[in-house]
């Protein structure tokens, strides 16, 4: 697993000094044009040696894991256009089995623009009285929803600017609460999303919990809304998002410059960045993908994280990261030691997991829960691990499931309109169940401390 890891950041490094000279041509001819040819591959392992040939074949071609392979769970690996033979004739020595999913991601992503807009003409535009999860809503959309839902809703929201990412934009999250966050006796649940910028189905996992304690409340739910105070923080990393809808779809990092010269490559991956074992399972390099910036919590965006922590520590029974892409609940610790709870971190997991799968399209996997290195590898500095480390009793990265083809395969990333609002349905549903039981442990936390 350590292997892994280290060769999954040196893989980047690689790939970024080529991807760094590729996005400036790129910025010239053409949104997706920086894609052409690039295809992705979904690769089988049979054991955990595959694996390990697998990485140092994608290490040898600079190519770009979109999700890690592992026995019984296929992964997807992007390769450029000229390296696409190499890396199947070394898949072929090495007995590994692969096939190619997406021939040319760029009109994947031209198709996926069109479908997009062409469900967001249909859609009534986001408003108070009716979200609509028929596309993925802009930061401007999101950010004016925000301020008009702390309007509407003076008495249970209110607004708060946490703080501006690296290039000044506000961060903005609601708190959501009955008693105005007054009542000690309450839990506080956190959750953000787009903390990574290309994850676009997860934002309609923050929208939708914020619709179903807002908006339209239902009366077998209200015990969350009354028992529960909520923090939200739908866009956790404005610039990158943006980034991704303007110029690079698959931008993952923040936009932090002014680490190198001419700044060939920037961004710092804001869930390596976070002060819990930190620099430990991560790159020191810019152009990495997992690069952890220059000091833990070096980033602004990072830093509004810690301070919602921090502000609601006594409280915070659960924080939920959201990502995408595999189907996953995973928890700490990202070196693979677990926390003190670790069985009931794993338990609840899996009481979330399950009724998610209850309501799941057929086609989507049945959700994996577990530790987070032992289920995909090793890594330090998220900020699940931080919030674990620092006290929340149930602190997870849930991973959405990823775009699919029907029955297929797919494309990872990607986002097919008819999915949306199922992501938000469905993660919903486990929500829910995650924090009912986040209810009951902070009662009986208070319990045993009163007697
Ligand atoms: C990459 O693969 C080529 C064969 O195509 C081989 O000669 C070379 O040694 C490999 N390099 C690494 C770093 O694995
Ligand atoms: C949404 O808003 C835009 C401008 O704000 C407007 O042009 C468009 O017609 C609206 N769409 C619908 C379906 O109301
Ligand atoms: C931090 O990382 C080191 C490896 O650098 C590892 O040995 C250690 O167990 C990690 N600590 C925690 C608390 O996870
Ligand atoms: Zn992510």
């Amino acid at each position: 697993m350590t292997i892994c890891a280290e060769i999954g950041s040196a893989m980047d490094i690689v790939m970024y000094w080529i991807f760094g000279v590729i996005l400036i041509c790129g910025a010239v001819v053409g949104k997706h044009e920086i894609y052409d040819g690039y295809s992705i591959y979904q690769v089988i392992v049979q054991d955990i040696y595959e694996v390990e040939r697998l990485n140092k074949i994608i290490y040898n071609v600079s190519a770009d894991v979109w999700s890690h392979s592992l026995p019984g769970r296929p992964g997807q690996v992007l390769v450029a256009r000229e390296r696409q033979q190499e890396f199947q004739e070394l898949l072929d020595d090495a007995g590994v089995v692969y096939q190619i999913e997406v021939h040319n991601l760029k009109e994947l992503l031209e198709l996926e623009d069109k479908l997009l807009e062409e469900a967001g003409v249909r859609s009534s535009n986001l408003s108070v009285e009716r979200l609509s999860f028929d596309k993925i809503h802009k930061y401007e959309e999101v950010d004016n929803y925000l301020e008009l839902l702390a309007l509407a809703f003076p008495s249970v929201v209110s607004l708060v600017v946490g703080g501006h990412s690296f290039e000044g934009r506000p961060i903005k999250y609601l708190k959501i609460s009955t008693t105005k966050f007054e009542d000690r006796s309450k839990p506080v649940i956190f959750i953000e999303s787009l903390i990574h910028a290309r994850e676009w189905i997860t934002l309609p996992a923050t929208l939708y919990a914020i619709e179903k304690l807002v908006t339209h409340v239902q009366d077998q739910d209200k015990d969350l809304l009354t028992d529960i105070d909520w923090i939200i923080l739908p866009i956790a990393n404005p610039d990158g998002y943006v980034f991704t809808h303007n110029q690079n779809r698959l931008w993952r990092k923040n936009r932090a410059t002014g680490y190198m010269i001419a700044d060939i490559c920037s961004g710092v991956d804001l869930n390596r960045n976070f002060d819990f074992n930190w620099s430990s399972y991560s790159s020191n390099l810019v152009c990495s993908e997992v690069f952890h910036g220059k000091g833990p919590f070096s980033e602004p965006e990072t830093a509004v994280v810690r301070n919602i922590l921090h502000e609601n520590l006594d409280r915070m029974e659960m924080f939920l990261d959201i990502h995408s892409f595999g189907s996953l609940i995973l928890y700490g610790y990202g070196s693979e030691m677990l926390p003190p709870n670790g069985l009931s971190l794993h338990l609840t997991g899996q009481e979330m997991a399950s009724a998610i799968d209850n309501v799941k399209t057929f086609w989507n996997p049945d959700y994996i829960v577990g530790n987070t290195a032992a289920v995909l590898y090793q890594n330090s500095g998220s900020a699940q691990d931080y919030a674990q480390s620092v006290g929340v009793s149930y602190s997870y990265t849930i991973e959405l499931p990823g775009y699919r083809f029907g029955l297929g395969t797919g494309a990872g990333f990607l986002v097919d309109p008819k999915f949306i609002k199922q992501a938000g349905y469905e993660t919903w549903e486990g929500i829910k169940v995650g924090a009912r039981i986040a209810i009951e442990n902070f009662r009986k936390k208070r319990n045993l401390r009163d007697k």
